[in-house]
């Protein structure tokens, strides 16, 4: 069989990429169908005139990403457990923002709202450790100082009125076509800049959506458990929490609620604190959901610059048809968050209403950062610092798997394909994981339970008491394995 594939060189896309955008588009627009058998990668290269490495790759990742699979000595076929339905849903239109009632039930929550929490950031007076495996904290070290410093002083000379005048609130253009560059491959995102706004970080973008989307009473769907930076900003504005569980493949996307016009968190790709990645009939099924109950989804995408294991997948974003996904990246994590730099792919229809709040909140980021960003991403130099730090932290995050079996034997681990954590499921023999925490601080090393690590626990029995979070990318290897040895002589005294 063949399957109607175009090819083009000019294309910026990777033959490989092509291939596996036409295909995803042929499933997704239900041109084919589940168990529906697809060519060989010999046949296909053959058809396509590529190299059968370039047509392998391609299915790789559709396996990867679920849209196909193998049967050994079979053959290969479109996934069976895709429901057609969500997929041809696409031509459903969306009604317009959130309409959130405050009925009698939501009033109760809005009285709760005056408490404000607060999440625990990296303390920078936290004991020198010999080893502190804080989670979410980049590698000082590999900051690019000198590019960052050229840029910064490149645009000081030219600036002109850019520091003595007010811009647009919505960011620089030059840094909004640079992310909506970056996304397409990166991301599997497809957007306009104009789509795009600049924000201080996830956290910026945490507010703005709730600035916009909750209303006192409303309910904002989170992972149990989940982060609480953005949990305790939605409650802070009135929402009130609804938790659904997490497992191996995500959120559990059955028990999520029948609320209209909600607003769900998400973290698909490196669920935060557990690690795992969301399915993607599940992340289909989240999507169906947010269609039929006129809900917004905010996907945390805090981590995705880093995965280990085969290519990247594409973001909750990339599948979502109907503009129910609002999309948050940062810079905090493959920069620095001293930087204060993150962005919002808003669906189109709310694109002008977040231009306005950003203004209401603040009238935009520093225009001095935003170019330095612009121009380090359009120079490519970016692209090069990401792979070069992927690598890096790939080799830190095989030290520590390696020096976590050779002290412990075999371990239960979580989350190692991606991010710049991982989560160790300590054995029942073990204390719980806030006496482990203890235990290694004593010993000069700082390993991080739940609690400690930010994330917000709505039931006492998930088992979360027995999880330990290993942030491995800003310690050295030979950090990390001197850290392991001395965690594992304390736990055994
Ligand atoms: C899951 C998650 N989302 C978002 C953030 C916040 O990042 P930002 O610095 O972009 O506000 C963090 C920070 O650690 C995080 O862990």
């Amino acid at each position: 069989m063949q399957l109607s594939i175009i090819l083009k060189e000019s294309e910026k896309a990777t033959l490989q990429t092509q291939i596996f955008d036409q295909i995803r588009t042929m499933i997704l627009n239900g041109q084919l169908r589940g168990d529906d058998p697809l060519p060989t990668t010999r046949e296909l290269s053959a058809q396509l005139g590529v190299s059968r490495n370039t047509a392998v790759l391609a299915y790789e990742r559709l396996i990867a990403e679920g849209y196909i699979r193998t049967k050994p000595y079979v053959g290969t076929f479109v996934s069976p457990d895709l429901p057609d339905t969500a997929f041809l849903s696409a031509g459903v239109e969306a009604p317009g923002a959130v309409k959130a009632d405050a009925s009698a039930e939501s009033a109760e929550g809005a009285e709760e709202a005056p408490h404000l929490r607060t999440h625990r950031l990296a303390d920078p007076k936290r004991r020198r450790l010999v080893a502190d495996f804080w989670v979410g904290r980049p590698d000082s070290r590999t900051f690019p100082l000198k590019a960052w410093g050229q840029h910064i002083k490149a645009r000081l000379k030219s600036a002109g009125t850019k520091l003595t005048t007010y811009s647009d609130p919505a960011g620089l253009l030059e840094l909004r076509q640079a992310i909506a560059k970056h996304l397409a491959p990166a991301r599997g995102i497809v957007c306009d800049p104009d789509q795009i706004i600049i924000v201080g970080g996830c956290q910026d973008g945490f507010n703005l959506v709730g600035r916009l989307l909750v209303k006192p009473g409303s309910t904002a769907v989170v992972e149990s458990p989940c982060y609480q930076g953005a949990a305790f900003v939605l409650e802070s504005l009135g929402a009130k929490l609804h938790p659904v569980p997490v497992d191996h493949d995500g959120l559990d996307v059955s028990q999520l609620p029948h609320a209209q016009g909600a607003l769900a968190y998400v973290t698909p790709s490196h669920q935060y604190p557990i690690g795992v990645t969301m399915s993607l009939q599940r992340r289909i099924e989240l999507l169906s959901w947010a269609t039929q109950y006129d809900a917004y989804i905010m996907e945390d995408d805090y981590d995705s610059d880093f995965r280990f294991v085969g290519s990247p997948l594409t973001a909750l974003k990339g599948l979502d048809r109907n503009e129910r996904v609002i999309y948050l990246g940062t810079f905090s994590k493959c920069m620095g968050p001293g930087l204060r730099l993150g962005y919002v792919v808003a669906p189109r229809r709310l694109v002008e209403s977040f231009r306005r709040m950003k203004m209401l909140m603040n009238n935009g980021q520093s225009w001095l950062e935003q170019a330095a960003m612009a121009d380090f991403m359009a120079s490519g130099e970016f692209g090069r610092h990401l792979r070069r730090i992927r690598q890096l932290y790939r080799e830190r995050r095989d030290a520590l798997l390696e020096a976590l079996h050779k002290h412990f034997g075999e371990c239960e681990i979580y989350g190692e394909q991606a991010g710049m954590h991982l989560v160790w499921k300590l054995p029942d023999s073990f204390p719980s994981a806030e006496e482990v925490e203890a235990k290694g601080l004593a010993a000069g090393v700082g390993v991080i339970s739940l609690a400690t690590g930010s994330a917000l626990r709505f039931d006492r029995n998930d088992g979360g008491d027995r999880l330990l979070m290993l942030g491995f990318v800003a310690l050295s290897e030979k950090e990390i394995q001197e850290g392991v040895a001395r965690l594992a002589t304390a736990l055994k005294g």
